[in-house]
């Protein structure tokens, strides 16, 4: 045999060894042990030991003083705008023609103070955690049921508490006895949540705080769900806290690149009818390879920034209102809908009012928490590609993929991580912020996977109940 067939020969032994061998031996991951980590003003000496922390739960109510308003008023009367290249619509970022339009909007017609009583319609309150005051929102089911099911939502970026206002009526309301109790805290460096004074603040980070939250509100076990970084942040916690974590119900499902995922997606190229469960539709989810790429190019420029100097662009976005608009309002154009970026106006008041947008600009605005929501991604960046993402998620499982996100993860690409996934649901219609634009499709979601859980919940006791007879 030549050299160069026997090179052959080693090169195919090798590569069918590397697809085979991570489909044979699932490599053990270690669960990482956290522990409490301090994020307050003042840094911990070294050896210092965790501070006693109140466990007060105090109200909270949104009411920003008017300095603040008239401050931002001088500064929205004040903006210089770039003047738009002829024809283009959105394909260059925010349309200034536009924005200029929705500047005028927020300076003549939208109305703070009615806002405040529409975001205090809620019952919201803060305590402290690590250090730091977490803002939440905590509401009741609307009239008493027969089963209440605490319920932990998480929101990500660049949205705020304010997309689940249209989902949380829906949810408190009893459908067959089960209603929730719902608990939407901010992500701290979010909202009405403080900034994480320290380094490190991540999804890790952000799960241990959240359970002890929902322990601090007498619930040992719950329900969660996410979009977004709350996606993320819902499965760390399934993973971490399995045993506090009852069901995970997230949009935006991450496709995680270990050795069988790799395998069945390049035989999926090929063939799809051999890995997918629906060849056509699942195939157009990850193919042509090229155009979900340039996409994902195209839309995720912030991304870099943010997971490398967040500060810098931060300092800008603390300083203009104008800036902080069209920055945080152009995701919600693509991200509703990829072809927008053909519009004129982006496609804005498509599925949005223009306060409801604005609301969400308005929190980050005199929250002044633009700059510390935008650290997540520097503080997470390293994770998201961690051996962390492969520990398994043993809890039930549901994903609801929306045709116009980001990015998709067929089912048959998630059973390695996602090994109890009960419900998949192909949605008709939705993009990246899936309760603020489909709250009904969002919420009848959840409810049709937590009645699911409860039946297994039911069946293993009655099981167990069986054996002990
Ligand atoms: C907001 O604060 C002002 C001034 O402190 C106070 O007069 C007003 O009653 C507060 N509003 C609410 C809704 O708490």
């Amino acid at each position: 045999m030549g050299v160069i067939k026997k090179l052959l020969l080693i090169g195919v032994v090798v590569g069918i060894g590397a697809v085979i061998y991570p489909l044979v031996v699932t490599p053990q991951h270690k669960l990482p042990e956290l522990k409490d980590k301090w994020f307050g003003k003042t840094p911990l000496k070294s050896g210092e030991a965790f501070p006693k922390e109140s466990v007060a739960i105090d109200k909270f109510v949104v009411n920003v003083s008017e300095d603040v308003l008239t401050d931002l008023k001088r500064r929205l009367e004040s903006a210089r705008y770039v003047e738009p290249i002829a024809g283009t619509a959105f394909n260059y970022g925010f349309n200034s023609d536009y924005l200029k339009k929705v500047i005028a909007y927020w300076r003549n017609t939208y109305d703070w103070r009615k806002t405040e009583t529409i975001l205090n319609q809620f019952p919201q309150f803060k305590t402290r955690i690590h250090g730091i005051d977490v803002h939440f929102i905590h509401v009741k089911p609307s009239k008493p049921a027969k089963t209440v099911v605490p319920l932990l939502i998480t929101h990500g970026w660049p949205g705020s508490v304010w997309e689940y206002y249209k989902a949380i009526p829906l949810l408190i309301e009893p459908t067959n006895g089960v209603a929730f109790e719902v608990i939407v805290p901010s992500i701290p460096g979010y909202g009405f949540s403080e900034a994480p004074h320290q380094e490190g603040f991540n999804i890790m980070e952000t799960a241990r705080i959240f359970v002890k939250l929902m322990n601090r509100l007498n619930h040992k076990t719950f329900f969660v769900h996410g979009e977004d970084w709350g996606s993320i942040v819902s499965k760390t916690m399934a993973q971490l806290y399995p045993n506090n974590v009852r069901g995970m119900h997230i949009t935006m499902a991450q496709l995680v690149y270990d050795g069988p995922t790799i395998a069945k997606m390049m035989l999926g190229s090929y063939f799809p009818a051999l890995v997918f469960d629906d060849p056509e539709r699942d195939h157009k989810k990850l193919f042509p390879f090229l155009d979900q790429f340039y996409m994902i190019l195209r839309e995720s420029g912030y991304f870099h920034l943010q997971a490398t100097k967040p500060d810098t662009v931060g300092a800008a976005l603390m300083d203009s209102p104008v800036g902080l608009a069209a920055y945080i309002l152009e995701k919600f154009s693509t991200w509703t809908e990829p072809k927008w970026l053909n519009k004129a106006d982006g496609g804005l008041t498509q599925k949005f009012t223009l306060d409801e947008l604005l609301t969400n600009i308005m929190i980050y605005w005199v929250s002044n928490n633009v700059a510390s929501s935008m650290r997540y991604y520097k503080e997470n960046a390293g994770l998201l590609m961690d051996d962390m993402n492969k520990i398994p998620v043993l809890v039930p499982s549901a994903v609801a993929d929306f045709p116009n996100e980001l990015g998709h993860a067929p089912k048959a690409l998630l059973r390695t991580t996602l090994p109890n996934l009960v419900q998949y649901t192909d949605m008709p219609r939705g993009g990246h912020f899936a309760a603020f634009e489909e709250p009904q499709l969002v919420c009848d979601d959840i409810k049709t996977f937590v009645a699911t859980v409860l039946d297994i919940e039911l069946s293993a006791k009655d099981k167990l109940k069986n054996t002990k007879q």
